[in-house]
């Protein structure tokens, strides 16, 4: 139960779906967790939830994609708990469409949040790391078997997918001397998400998993958490610049 404690972790898009498991789950090891979402309810729901089970947490509101939101994020987790050693860049959307019909806003509302938001909380986050002489750092990033695999229709989402595969491996590099780990999942859940998916390809999707895969399940958020909470412990000091599915095996895309 205290695989976290002392832990701070940022988590954005956190008021809901893979985000939210991953805030109980680490607050249920100890970690004081900023909530993020650019939901406000979504985020004090989640904060309301871990208090009532005794745990540490309070929201910071704000869209992902701008160095305001970012700044934040860092003086929310200072002002609350002092410091912070873990930041999960979470929060994600998809603008799905073919690639003849994709709009320039879809192309750039998918870059906005995944790619520009994961590089300006990064560095955000680093900075602060780096002058406190912070401790065991973690960087969580999302990526996704879009990103591996592409996927029809998500031109603009594998791209930036897979944009954060190149940044979690080449931070991990530059972040090393500072003993932050940097790593990234790609996940498989059944959430909000993958909810909003037109109701023909959503169930082929879920047949997929649940016939294809090696483990034959569409997950859920729950079946995700561990593999973060353990990344975001001190015990991954020894595990950087990979990319983990965590999706039944993936082999299927
Ligand atoms: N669900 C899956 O199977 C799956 C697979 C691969 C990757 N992912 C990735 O996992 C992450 C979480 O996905 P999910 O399925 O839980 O989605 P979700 O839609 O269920 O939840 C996303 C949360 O992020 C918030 N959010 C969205 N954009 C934001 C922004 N700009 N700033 C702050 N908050 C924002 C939303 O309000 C929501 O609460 C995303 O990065 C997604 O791309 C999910």
């Amino acid at each position: 139960m205290d695989r976290l404690k002392d832990r701070v972790v940022i988590i954005t898009g956190a008021g809901a779906g893979l985000g939210k498991g991953y805030a109980i789950a680490m607050a249920k090891e100890g970690a004081a967790i900023v909530v993020n979402d650019f939901v406000a309810d979504l985020a004090n729901g989640v904060v309301d939830e871990i208090k009532a089970m005794n745990g540490k947490a309070v929201a910071c509101i704000g869209g992902v994609g701008t160095k305001e939101t970012a700044d934040n994020l860092v003086a929310t987790a200072v002002k609350e708990f002092g410091t912070v050693h873990v930041l999960i860049n979470n929060a994600g959307i998809t603008r799905d469409n073919l690639l003849v019909r994709m709009t320039e806003q879809q192309w750039d509302d998918i870059m906005t949040v995944h790619l520009r938001g994961t590089f300006l909380n990064t560095q955000a986050v680093v900075k602060n790391i780096i002058d406190n002489k912070v401790a065991k750092g973690r960087i969580i990033n999302i990526t996704s078997p879009a990103g591996l695999y592409g996927n029809i229709g998500q031109a603009n989402y594998s791209t930036a997918k897979a944009g954060i595969i190149g940044l979690t491996k080449s931070n991990s590099r530059e972040l090393a001397r500072y003993g932050i780990c940097v790593n990234a999942i790609a996940p498989a859940a059944k959430t909000a998400m993958t909810e909003a998916i037109p109701e023909k390809p959503r169930q082929m999707l879920y047949d997929k998993f649940a016939r294809e895969s090696t483990i034959q399940k569409m997950g859920e958020p729950e079946d995700v958490s561990p593999v973060l909470v353990f990344l975001a412990s001190e015990e991954s000091q020894y595990i950087t610049g990979q990319i983990i599915a965590v999706a039944g095996s993936i082999g299927i895309m």
